[in-house]
């Protein structure tokens, strides 16, 4: 009989589960919502990224039902064949004039933007400056470069300069950051590498997955945030989390966007977005730009609960955004508190290594515009419970 080669990934997670770090998927039985069913137990939901709660907004459902009644449900074909719809060029345009860009390419995610950016405009003999905290797409496209990967310590703007200065002048280097931090809710060090970009001649490319529709105006992100339109030579953006459908982007000079068709190699390889997810982003971006007082409850909810977590005594880190770590430090312990939460009706995903270092496993929050004040309190009085339970606080 046929011996499993892959009999040694039953170890692997023998000793995931030993850990006490074995996940099971939690499985959603209705709409992506602030209030929800997870494996069939209502839940107020604080695990998603739909910053805005457009995953539901009727203007968004509509025009995806839409271009499916006028386009079908797929493209077919690659962007660089037969794929290029002239939706998705109208995306394009639309993403490239929210963002104040000359030019905007859309990829199939925010991953697969980063990673065939970073791995196509860089190669082996240049130098990618990157903050340690950077998100995994990052990681993976300066590796697929083969350039030379020098990180730098979270947001450490001097640590950074230490490195491009000791390079040879002239030496082609991309500097990278996150807008904003996934796992901690920080703002990279903008305006500071910037000032470091402009001195030393060095590309500057932002991540702003999670910053897109949540900061600056109307939610143009971390770059419109802190003033620096122009600054930026690469800007990246997702269509996954507060646009609230599937996708990525890349927003910057044309002569970027063109080498991008060019040479990114899942814009060449990968078949392009359904019509009707690209007829759900530009539905979005009018959202964004009509509907302001969406941004403004996602912030009002942050601050309610924010401080509602600081006041009962969990360590929430130094976050800046919606995204609320609380820090619990040991990964089972972190996961049980999760676990529990969930049994009280809150559904907050725990969060181990390796999506974040040993010793610093958390409990993740992240408020929406459509969660109501009951909902932002049943989920702080739970926390209280299951904190003081478990002695976290
Ligand atoms: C900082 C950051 N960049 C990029 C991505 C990838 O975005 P997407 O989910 O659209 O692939 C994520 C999502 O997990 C993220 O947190």
């Amino acid at each position: 009989m046929r011996q499993d080669p892959l009999q040694f990934l039953t170890g692997e997670l023998n000793a995931l589960r030993e850990q006490g770090l074995y996940r099971r998927l939690r499985v959603l039985d209705q709409e992506q919502a602030a209030r929800t069913a997870v494996d069939h137990r209502s839940v107020v939901n604080l695990s998603s990224n739909n910053y805005l709660g457009l995953t539901t907004h009727p203007k968004l459902r509509e025009r995806a039902l839409d271009a499916t009644r006028r386009l079908g449900v797929g493209s077919g074909s690659v962007r660089t064949i037969a794929g290029t719809m002239e939706i998705h060029m109208e995306l394009e345009r639309t993403l490239a004039g929210f963002k104040r860009t000359e030019a905007a390419v859309v990829f199939q995610s925010g991953f697969t933007a980063n990673a065939g950016t970073v791995s196509s405009i860089l190669g082996k003999e240049d130098v990618i400056v990157s903050d340690e905290l950077n998100h995994a797409s990052i990681i993976d496209g300066a590796r697929l470069s083969r350039a030379a990967i020098k990180v730098f310590p979270h947001r450490d703007v001097d640590a950074a300069r230490r490195i491009v200065e000791a390079l040879p002048r002239g030496q082609r280097t991309l500097i990278i950051t996150d807008g904003v931090f996934s796992m901690d809710g920080d703002l990279g060090a903008l305006p500071g590498l910037c000032d470091l970009a402009d001195e030393f001649g060095c590309i500057m490319m932002v991540d702003d997955a999670h910053a897109s529709g949540v900061f600056g105006r109307n939610g143009r992100g971390t770059i419109d945030h802190f003033g620096l339109h122009g600054r930026v030579d690469v800007q990246v953006g997702t269509l996954s989390k507060a646009i609230g459908a599937l996708g990525g982007y890349v927003a910057g000079s044309r002569a970027l966007v063109d080498f991008l068709y060019h040479r990114a190699r899942p814009f060449l390889f990968s078949t392009s977005h359904p019509p009707s997810v690209a007829a759900t982003c530009i539905a979005a971006i009018e959202v964004l730009e009509n509907e302001p007082e969406l941004i403004e409850r996602l912030w009002e909810n942050t601050r309610f609960f924010k401080g509602g977590l600081d006041a009962l005594g969990f360590n929430t880190g130094l976050s800046e955004s919606p995204i609320t770590p609380v820090i619990v430090g040991d990964a089972a312990r972190a996961m049980k508190l999760s676990d529990r939460l969930f049994e009280e009706g809150v559904f907050a995903q725990g969060i181990g290594f390796p999506t974040v270092a040993q010793g610093k496993a958390r409990v993740r929050t992240i408020v929406t515009a459509t969660h109501t004040r009951d909902d932002l309190q049943f989920a702080l009085d739970s926390f209280r419970k299951v904190g003081q339970e478990l002695g976290v606080i």
